[in-house]
Formats: C-alpha cells, sequence, structure tokens
C-alpha cells in the first residue's frame, strides 16, 4: 500500500504547529510497519530547504486560470526523515520564507494542482491520498470532478481536520482557476456562498478524520460554520488520536537536554533542568515549576494568562515560565509582569525548540487553558517527560489527561471551563499536590508510563486505508 500525504508543514522542513509534528512523524511509523508512506508539500525557501540537496524527480507548467506556472517537484537526498519527501517548487507561487500569509488560496491551490498533474504521470500511484486540513481540501474535489484528473478518480481520499477554525474560503469569482468540471457539481466547493476548501473535502473525501474522538463529536456542535455539514457526514467520519514521535521525544535520547535521565532516574534528571531552567531565568527552584508553551492566542486560552499569574503570584506559592508568541497585546502584558513578579515569573517570547525540550524536562506542571484544542501534543510531551499536565477539559486534552481525583489512573489536573477563577482553581491543586511528594510522584509516574506514540494510531490509519481500498 502506497500512502502519499499532502500537507502545508512537515516538521522538520517546515513548521508553524502541531499539524508538522504529525505529518513528519506518522509517516515515519507507517514506513516502519512496512508500509510506504512519503510526504508531499510545497518548497519553501527556508533555512532547512536550503541546506538539503534535492535532485529533480518531474517538470512540468500548471495552468492557474490564464497564468501558467512553470513547476518542479524536487525529492529531498537521503533517508534521514525515514520517509520519502517531495516538495512542488513554482518558484512564481511558493518561494516565500513563510508559510502562511493573508491571501494563499492562489498559493495554495498551485500547489494542489501541481501535486495532482504529478501524480497523474506516475506509474505506481498511490493507494491513498492523505490530506491535512484546509490547504490541501481541494485535492479530493478535483480527484473526483476534474475532468483533467480521471485517472485519479478510484484513488481512496483521506482528509485529517486537525484544526477547522481555518477553511481556505475565496471568493466564486475565482472558480475558473480551477482546472474544468462539471459545472453542475459546483455546489460540491461551496459552503454559505464562498468556495470552502475544507467543506469541499468533507463532502469529497472518501473519509473524514479529526485529530482525537472527543474533537470529532465537538465539531458536530461548533465548527465555525461546518456543524450542519459534518453532521449530515458523520456516518464517514471518525476521530483517530494523534501520537507522538517517541524518538524526537525521549529523556534519554534528548539532543537538547543537559542530561539524560527515564523513569528510574527522574526526580535527579528533572532536578538538574529545573534548577538550569531557574538559574537562567532567575527564578525560585524551591516552589513547583508552572509552564506555559505555545502560541499567545485566544484559542489557547492565552488570553486570560496575565490575569491568571498575577493573581496566583500574589500568593507566592509557585514559579512560572512562559515560552511563545502570538498577540501583541497579550505579548506586552505578560512581558510587564516580568518587572512586578521578578524570581517568581519569567517568560521567552519567540520560539525555541531547544528551551522548549528543556522545559518540559524541568517543570513540575504544564498549563494549557485551551479553549479548542483538536488533539494537543504539548500534554503528551508533558506527561512522558514526567511534567504533570493541568489543562481545560477540551478535545483531545479530554481524551488523553485524566483527572488525579481518580485515584488510580489520574496523570493531571483537569478544569472544565476557560474562566480566570477556574484556571486559578486547578493551579492550587496543583500546588496541593506538589506539597504531598508521594502522591505527586505517584501521578506523575504514571503519567510517564503512558504510552502515546503512533504505534497504536497509526495502525488506526492503516485499517482505514484498508476498509477503504477493500
Ligand atoms: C493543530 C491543533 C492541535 C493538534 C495539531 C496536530 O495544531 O490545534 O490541537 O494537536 O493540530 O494535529
Amino acid at each position: 500500500m502506497k500512502i502519499t500525504h499532502v500537507s502545508a508543514e512537515c516538521y522538520p522542513v517546515a513548521k508553524v504547529g502541531g499539524l508538522a509534528d504529525v505529518v513528519g512523524s506518522l509517516p515515519k511509523y507507517q514506513n516502519l510497519m512496512g508500509y510506504e508512506a512519503q510526504v508531499i508539500m510545497p518548497f519553501y525557501n527556508n533555512n532547512f530547504v536550503q541546506n538539503q540537496n534535492f535532485s529533480c524527480v518531474y517538470e512540468d507548467e500548471l495552468q492557474l486560470g490564464e497564468k501558467k506556472y512553470l513547476f518542479k517537484i524536487m525529492k529531498l537526498s537521503g533517508s534521514k526523515l525515514g520517509f520519502e519527501l517531495f516538495l512542488v517548487d513554482i518558484p512564481k507561487l511558493l518561494f516565500t520564507d513563510y508559510v502562511y500569509s493573508n491571501e494563499d488560496s492562489e498559493r495554495f491551490l498551485g500547489f494542489q494542482i501541481a501535486v495532482l498533474n504529478w501524480v497523474s504521470t506516475l506509474k505506481k500511484k498511490p493507494s491513498i491520498m492523505h490530506c491535512h486540513d484546509h490547504h490541501t481540501g481541494l485535492i479530493p474535489f478535483m480527484m473526483t470532478q476534474c475532468i483533467k484528473y480521471d485517472i485519479l478518480k478510484t484513488i481512496s481520499t483521506v482528509l485529517t481536520i486537525h484544526n477547522a477554525q481555518y477553511q481556505g474560503w475565496f471568493s466564486h469569482k475565482k472558480v475558473h482557476l480551477i482546472p474544468a468540471f462539471n459545472f453542475n457539481n459546483v455546489g460540491l466547493l461551496d459552503w454559505d456562498g464562498s468556495i470552502n476548501p475544507l467543506a469541499a473535502a468533507i463532502k469529497c473525501a472518501w473519509k473524514v478524520t479529526t485529530v482525537s474522538p472527543s474533537y470529532m463529536q465537538e465539531l458536530i456542535l461548533s465548527a465555525n460554520g461546518l456543524e450542519n455539514l459534518l453532521h449530515h457526514e458523520s456516518a464517514k467520519c471518525v476521530g483517530v488520536l494523534n501520537g507522538i514521535d517517541t524518538e524526537v521525544w525521549n529523556a534519554e535520547k534528548d539532543k537538547y537536554l543537559l542530561k539524560s535521565y527515564k523513569l528510574s532516574t527522574v526526580q535527579s534528571g528533572k532536578k538538574e533542568h529545573k534548577k538550569y531552567l531557574c538559574k537562567q531565568f532567575k527564578l525560585d527552584a524551591t516552589k513547583p515549576l508552572f509552564i506555559f508553551i505555545g502560541r499567545l492566542v485566544g484559542e489557547k486560552g492565552a488570553d486570560l494568562l496575565p490575569e491568571v499569574f498575577k493573581e496566583v503570584l500574589k500568593k507566592g506559592n509557585c514559579s512560572i515560565l512562559l515560552l511563545g508568541s502570538g498577540h501583541d497585546n497579550i505579548e506586552n502584558d505578560l512581558n510587564q509582569l516580568k518587572n512586578q513578579y521578578k524570581g517568581n515569573y519569567n517568560c521567552y517570547i519567540g520560539y525555541n525548540e531547544k528551551l522548549a525540550h528543556i522545559m518540559y524536562a524541568g517543570a513540575d506542571f504544564l498549563l494549557m487553558p485551551s479553549r479548542v484544542e483538536p488533539c494537543g501534543l504539548n500534554q503528551l510531551y508533558a506527561l512522558r517527560y514526567g511534567t504533570i499536565p493541568v489543562v481545560r477539559s477540551i478535545g483531545g486534552l479530554k481524551d488523553t489527561v485524566i483527572d488525579i481525583s481518580n485515584k488510580k489512573e489520574g496523570v493531571g489536573i483537569v478544569h472544565q471551563k476557560v474562566e480566570v477563577k477556574e484556571i486559578i482553581d486547578a493551579i492550587a491543586r496543583a500546588v496541593n499536590l506538589y506539597e504531598s511528594q508521594p502522591v505527586f510522584k505517584k501521578v506523575r509516574k504514571r503519567g510517564m508510563q503512558k504510552n502515546h506514540s503512533w504505534e497504536v494510531s497509526a495502525t488506526s490509519y492503516i485499517n482505514i486505508y484498508k476498509s477503504l481500498i477493500a
């Protein structure tokens, strides 16, 4: 079985969020399981790409309305990623150092057309085209509707929704940019008066998955306008929990860590990283250390953090360290707290993969007060590194973090609402837990023993593919 993943992001080639982590690891596990999985994504002009060798495997011209664009399919040399990587190089459309901008419809449409032009010419065609998020959402439509791609009609398509907030809307005025199709079926592209690539994919893909089972149920109630569509299509929709790359996220081998550790040495391993972090960021290492890592946006509940931190820091019974970037006003508020609460609070505004790894290793608790969390990977990294997650019960967080009120299975602290008071109460429960060290250690150990590697979920995807091919 040959599986082609199509995505805008893939770690370590280009990463904006968790989508990249998933597309950079799932295919690796599928190959390890004996299937043939590959990734195709846009060619961005970034550091990673500039420092690799590629060979051109295909060259052609694509048509976007009146305009024609030359493009090349470049294959990464060597096999260091654990899967074959192909980049679509359309110099006049995709040669950018960023992944997303405010006007992406033509960039990603051009990318998808190039992918299908190439796939149409392959002798060994994929058995499955696995599309991720709206940037690749027109592929299932074009494969079933465009005359030009008739030859691809019988190939099964899967859409995975990592985030349904973004849908890639564009105006019907641009419909002529899509290769010719029977116009009676234009409704397949439409949702609420615009062309909606995510909606088109939900309608046309053979199977739709979300990155956790709870997120699937939540989308039927709230999906930025697509609730009814998802309800209508629910028979072909299923939630498959993401896994994590346990080779990258392994405290025994992690190249970013100061010292390796495992379950039996977790106490000393974490202590050393906590000491380092507290020294670097001038924090009190005798108190429980809480961290937040992520985008500073409303979806992640980050807008409430300044107020939450102020209240919590007044009590003076914990240390807090934050890493992330996002809305200017949230960044400013978080920066300002630094002067007021020196010694107990600090933040690093930006993105720093190495620091993130050290923070998972050194912290006692990870905060994730998300309003929306399709799966969430940070809580899984935290569990594996012995950092207890404090999360809002939503999406993948609900599916992976059991509250400590369950004395046998609890691995974290769970709150129900995204409200300042609830988050403060959850932090207070965490501080209490820290004070009874024997229980704290038991909970931590249980979390570290959880297996969230891809092995389980990669099998679920394979079973989905098999059901389609059969
Ligand atoms: C998106 C979601 C996140 C999920 C990730 C990978 O970034 O917001 O919850 O873990 O995709 O699927």
